[in-house]
């Protein structure tokens, strides 16, 4: 049975110490690489619709297809001073619930609370750019390594919009945010240790059902409250394709788990547990911090233990867990899952809506697209 240092290096899922210790120290390079250990698989099996759930996916895919640079209103300027003033006073001011007396936020200024504002919109937009090519390089892994031609077609359609993804994130910090942050390490390191493993449903596992379904509720909370057009519109074009994602995630793994021993499962289970640990330690943005010039580990604890922020964290969670349940992850191997997700406060969203079919309701309206 694994243990935490096992899984995620260290024994405390909480310890400060550690999860800031994991830095990325390889800023200035172009390019990562990582070995993916997968064979490519071919099939005989042609019969189109044998899987008619992922059938009907590819069809829809097949219509929804957007074009980045001619269906989002890029001629709109943005002012991020002010958009950033208006989504701190949308999200309950830039100190999110937090007493700052006595700590280093005590004598911050209007302008340096503005300042961590838009440091922390660069570096969030920057992540979902990352996490973007990320979705990209493994969904081209799944066209190669699953063994279904129904797989094979959907994943194909989901390369593209992943590539459209990238695109737009790329193109919305180029031209309207004030700077890139470099990928964060946690985020590398999730994103490796998917890539890496030879099993194509771990793929899935790790991309369409934690990271996709963690942007998807991400991408919504942020949909949300902007004001800014722009984005407003960009994050409903993006959510549509991430909802068939998701679908195309809980799917394809439904199927596939069904033959699993116990053994198996738990090693599923335990993979979700280290993306989903991965995953919150991300959102820390401890890179923020530093290029703020605060103490790290005095502010990570402080802000870890802020009411509106562990509401926000674990509403990121709100996809992940109930399509977990309808995986049948939670409850098996003496529910192991269900304690983890409990740990980390998130079991509350065990009985909220799967993504399994939810795509439809993310649909773009016919008109919605300028050049439709
Ligand atoms: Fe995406
Ligand atoms: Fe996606």
């Amino acid at each position: 049975m694994a243990t935490n240092e096992q899984l995620i290096g260290r024994s405390d899922v909480n310890d400060i110490e550690a999860i800031l210790s994991v830095t990325n120290t390889d800023v200035d390079a172009t390019v990562h690489a990582v070995r993916d250990n997968a064979e490519a698989i071919f099939t005989w099996d042609y019969e189109k619709g044998a899987r008619p759930k992922l059938s009907r996916l590819y069809e829809k895919a097949k219509t929804s297809m957007w074009n980045g640079e001619t269906d989002l209103p890029w001629d709109t300027e943005v002012d991020q001073e002010s958009v950033v003033m208006a989504n701190a006073a949308a999200t309950g001011g830039f100190a999110q619930g937090m007493d700052v007396t006595g700590t280093p936020f005590a004598s911050w200024t209007d302008a340096e609370w503005l300042r961590l504002g838009i440091e922390s919109q660069n570096w969030t937009l920057s992540q979902f750019m990352h996490g973007e090519q990320g979705a990209l390089v493994c969904t081209a892994k799944i066209v190669e390594s699953v063994p279904w031609i129904d797989a094979k077609y959907y994943a194909s359609t989901q390369v593209m919009d992943e590539a459209r993804h990238v695109e737009v994130f790329s193109k919305y910090l180029d031209t309207k945010l004030s700077g890139h942050y470099p990928i964060n390490a946690h985020l590398r390191m999730l994103l490796d240790d998917i890539i890496a493993d030879s099993r194509w449903d771990m793929t899935y596992l790790g991309m369409q059902i934690m990271v996709e379904g963690l942007a998807l509720a991400a991408f919504g909370f942020i949909h949300s409250f902007t004001t800014e057009p722009l984005l407003k519109q960009l994050l409903k074009y993006v959510m549509a394709d991430e909802a068939r994602h998701v679908a195309f995630g809980v799917l394809s793994l439904q199927e596939f788990y069904e033959q699993l021993s116990t053994a198996e499962i738990r090693e599923r289970q335990e993979f979700a547990s280290e993306a989903a640990v991965r995953m919150r330690d991300r959102f820390l943005q401890q890179e923020v911090w530093e290029r703020m010039g605060v103490p790290v580990k005095e502010i990570v604890p402080l802000v870890m233990q802020a009411p509106d922020r562990a509401a926000f964290q674990s509403m990121l969670f709100a996809k992940i867990v109930p399509n977990c349940k309808k995986l049948g992850l939670l409850d098996a191997a003496d529910g192991w899952l269900r304690e983890r997700f409990t740990e980390l406060g998130v079991i509350a969203f065990e009985s909220w809506a799967d993504t399994g079919e939810e795509y439809e309701a993310f649909a773009l309206a016919q008109g919605d697209k300028r050049s439709a």
